[in-house]
């Protein structure tokens, strides 16, 4: 038997009890923050339209919130929004994150779609981690599902996995880390699957279906959840969360501006007067479930405003 140069080279490396790292390089193209807003697959669905293959590239990161990449906010609301800029609730603290978003990106897809997420993991804190895609039952794929120490071995850091499975289960779902405390961290977003309108039982309740009203909700501390999780079980405190998120947004530290307050933004959405609107409202509840979320409507002279709490 003729054995290959690589074969040799990979017996040596597990002989001396290195470890072997797939090396990438991470282009900058990732990074960016609208990439899944204008994915081609978030699209109108249609009756007997194929099926598409849906790629992303997520890189898990520790991060920081209101980091530098938020220059001026939140005295500058506008650079709140900008790239990597993550602010929550004003609250500087570690976070864990995909491609510097909180929540991660949004998987919105039809019915029927393949989709191909290859994850790197760049933790520093050189923790393994894997995506569970929460609401998807992975008939034919059960090795997809994305249970560290179950469903597979942790994605080593320095190293990537490609998850491959197929949509099948119209719906609001959502993804989140299920390693150690990743979803608590940060570590989520939502998975919108929808239908044909002809499919669709509920298509006669609303006119539009859109992105910018899928509502996540989570409640977050002020620091890293583990030395919150061990203080709670250890200690006589209870860590309770500070804050409810909102898409990833709040207002709670408070900046002075001379004698003025501010806050980081609030989530806010945008309707129009007459027309009817699916809001689809996910929960990545860690401490406190179940979680209220209330409307308040408010009409102005000539605008009407919402409050979601
Ligand atoms: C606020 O930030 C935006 C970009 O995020 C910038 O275009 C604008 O000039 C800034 N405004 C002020 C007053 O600095
Ligand atoms: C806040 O400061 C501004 C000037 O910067 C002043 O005009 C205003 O009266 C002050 N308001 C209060 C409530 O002190």
């Amino acid at each position: 038997m003729k054995i290959s140069p690589l074969c040799i080279v990979l017996a040596c490396v597990s002989l001396s009890n290195c470890v072997t790292v797939q090396t990438h390089s991470l282009d900058e193209e990732l990074y960016y923050k609208d990439d899944y807003k204008t994915h081609p697959c978030n699209r109108p669905c249609e009756d007997q339209a194929p099926p598409r293959l849906c790629r992303y590239k997520w890189v898990v990161e520790n991060y920081w919130s209101l980091s530098k990449a938020c220059l001026d906010c939140p005295f500058n609301q506008s650079d709140c929004f900008r790239p990597h800029c993550v602010s929550t609730d004003g609250v500087q603290r570690g976070i864990v994150s995909v491609n510097r978003m909180l929540p991660g990106p949004s998987i919105e897809v039809c019915v029927g779609d393949a989709i191909e997420v290859k994850v790197y993991n760049e933790l520093v804190s050189a923790e393994g981690t894997a995506i569970h895609w929460h609401g998807l039952l992975q008939k034919g794929t059960p090795h997809m599902d994305g249970v560290n120490q179950i469903t597979q071995c942790p994605i080593l850091p320095r190293s990537s996995f490609t998850y491959r499975f197929k949509a099948l289960e119209p719906g609001t779902h959502y993804w989140h880390g299920h390693a150690g405390m990743h979803r608590a961290d940060g570590l989520f977003g939502a998975f919108v699957v929808r239908q044909p309108p002809s499919r669709e039982p509920h298509r006669s309740l609303y006119d539009h279906d859109l992105s910018e009203h899928v509502i996540l909700v989570n409640d977050w501390l002020k620091g890293m959840t583990l030395p919150g999780y061990l203080k709670h079980h250890h200690s006589d405190e209870l860590t309770m969360p500070s804050q409810m998120l909102i898409n990833g947004l709040g207002a709670y530290e408070e900046f002075k501006d001379g004698n003025r307050s501010v806050y980081t933004p609030r989530a806010s959405f945008t309707v129009e007067g007459g027309k009817r609107y699916r809001f689809r409202v996910i929960s990545n509840a860690v401490v406190v479930c179940p979680i209220q979320v209330s409307v308040k409507m408010c009409l102005h002279k000539d605008f009407l405003s919402f409050e979601i709490s």
